[in-house]
C-alpha cells in the first residue's frame, strides 16, 4: 500500500456502504482501519477481501474512541454506523436515537478530543420528507417522516453546531437509494433483515425468499407504486473520496445530495429485475409501510460542481446486474 496519504477510520466499514467506501479508499491509497460493532457488519468479508484490521466495538463506547485516537494517527473519519430500517424506526425509535445521535454525538465528542477535524457523514434523502419539488435540491425544507429520518437531521444540526464552536469541518452525504454492488462482485448488500427493494427481488428471483412485498398500490404515481432514484454504491463510494479530499484541502463544511436525477417506480425494478436475471419474481401487494413518502428523485448538481463527482454507473441494468452477480455468489444459484 501507498505511504504517501492520510490513516482515515471508517466506523461502520463492514456494513454494505461502508465496505465499499473502504475498498476505494484503499484503492486510493489511504490507510484505512474499521470500527465496526458487528451488529449487523460481515467480518468476513473484512478479512477475505478488504484485509486491514477491524476494532470491533461501538461508537457509543468513549473510552475505546479515545484509545483508537490516542494509538492511531487519524486524520478524518468516514461514519457509516447506524441502523438503517425505516420501519423499525418508527416502533423503536430509542434504538435509533441511541445509537444514530448518541453514538455520533460520542464519536464527534472523542473526536474534537483528540483535534481530529474532519468528518464524512452518511446522511439520507429521507430527511426531506414529501417532496415540494422534484428533483430534489439540497435547498429542499426537512420534514423527516420516521425516527430514523430524524437522528440523521439531528446529526447535520449538530454537525453544523460543531463547525462553528469547535471548528470540525464536515461533509454530509445526503444518499438516495444506495444499490448495486462492487463489479468485481468481491462485495455486495447483504442486510440481515433485507428491507431494500433490488435485494429483495433477487432473493425472491433466488428462490431464497417466496414473493416480494409491493408495499403501496396508491401512490399519486403512473403506476401507483411508490418512485425511488437509485444510486451505485461504488458512485457513492468515490463520492465519500472526493468529499474526503474535498475537505482535507480546506474545504468548509457543506451537504450534498447523491442521487441520479431520475427516479423508477417499484414495478419498473422489479420488471427490470426480471429482465436482468432471467427469472420470475413472484409479487403480493400490501398496505403503504408508514414513514415511506411517494417520490423521492434527487439533483446531485451540487456535488458535480463542487466536487467533480459523475457517476459512473446510473443505468438502472447495470446496478441490478452488479447486485445479481454478488447476490449469485453470495447466496448461491438456484
Ligand atoms: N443503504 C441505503 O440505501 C442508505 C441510504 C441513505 C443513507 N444510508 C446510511 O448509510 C450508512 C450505511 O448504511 P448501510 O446500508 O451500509 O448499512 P449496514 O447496516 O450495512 O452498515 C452499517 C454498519 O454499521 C455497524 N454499526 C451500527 N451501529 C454501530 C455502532 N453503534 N458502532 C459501531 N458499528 C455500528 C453495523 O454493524 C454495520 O456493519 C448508514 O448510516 C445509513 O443510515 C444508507
Amino acid at each position: 500500500m501507498s505511504d504517501r496519504k492520510e490513516t482515515i477510520l471508517v466506523t461502520g466499514g463492514a456494513g454494505y456502504i461502508g465496505s465499499h467506501a473502504v475498498l476505494a479508499l484503499k484503492k486510493a491509497g489511504y490507510s484505512v482501519l474499521i470500527l465496526d460493532n458487528l451488529s449487523y457488519g460481515h467480518p468476513e468479508l473484512v478479512k477475505e477481501v478488504l484485509q486491514i484490521e477491524l476494532i470491533i466495538g461501538d461508537t457509543t463506547n468513549r473510552e475505546l474512541l479515545d484509545q483508537i485516537f490516542a494509538t492511531y494517527n487519524i486524520a478524518a473519519v468516514m461514519h457509516f454506523a447506524a441502523y438503517i430500517a425505516v420501519g423499525e424506526s418508527v416502533q423503536e425509535p430509542a434504538k435509533y436515537y441511541r445509537n444514530n445521535v448518541v453514538g455520533t454525538l460520542t464519536l464527534l465528542e472523542a473526536m474534537v478530543a483528540a483535534k481530529v477535524k474532519y468528518f464524512v457523514f452518511s446522511s439520507t434523502c429521507a430527511i426531506y420528507g414529501v417532496p415540494l419539488e422534484i428533483p430534489m435540491t439540497e435547498e429542499h425544507p426537512h420534514n423527516p417522516l420516521s425516527p430514523y429520518a430524524a437522528s440523521k437531521n439531528m446529526v447535520e444540526q449538530i454537525l453544523l453546531d460543531f463547525d462553528y464552536a469547535y471548528g470540525l469541518k464536515s461533509v454530509a452525504f445526503r444518499y438516495f437509494n444506495a444499490s448495486g454492488a462492487d463489479p468485481e462482485g468481491r462485495l455486495g448488500e447483504d442486510h440481515n433483515p433485507e428491507t431494500h427493494l433490488i435485494p429483495l427481488a433477487l432473493l425472491t428471483a433466488l428462490k431464497k425468499r417466496e414473493n416480494l412485498f409491493i408495499f403501496g398500490t396508491d401512490y399519486p404515481t403512473p403506476d401507483g407504486t411508490a418512485i425511488r432514484d437509485y444510486i451505485h454504491v461504488c458512485d457513492i463510494a468515490i463520492a465519500h473520496i472526493l468529499g474526503l479530499e474535498y475537505l482535507l484541502k480546506g474545504g468548509k463544511t457543506d451537504v450534498f445530495n447523491l442521487g441520479n436525477a431520475h427516479g423508477f417506480s417499484v414495478r419498473e425494478v422489479i420488471e427490470t429485475a426480471q429482465k436482468v436475471t432471467g427469472k420470475e419474481i413472484i409479487t403480493q401487494e400490501k398496505e403503504r409501510r408508514l414513514g415511506d413518502a411517494s417520490i423521492l428523485v434527487g439533483s446531485s448538481k451540487k456535488a458535480q460542481t463542487i466536487l467533480g463527482w459523475h457517476p459512473l454507473y446510473a443505468d438502472l441494468s447495470e446496478i441490478i446486474k452488479h447486485a445479481w452477480q454478488w447476490h449469485q455468489k453470495r447466496h448461491g444459484t438456484n
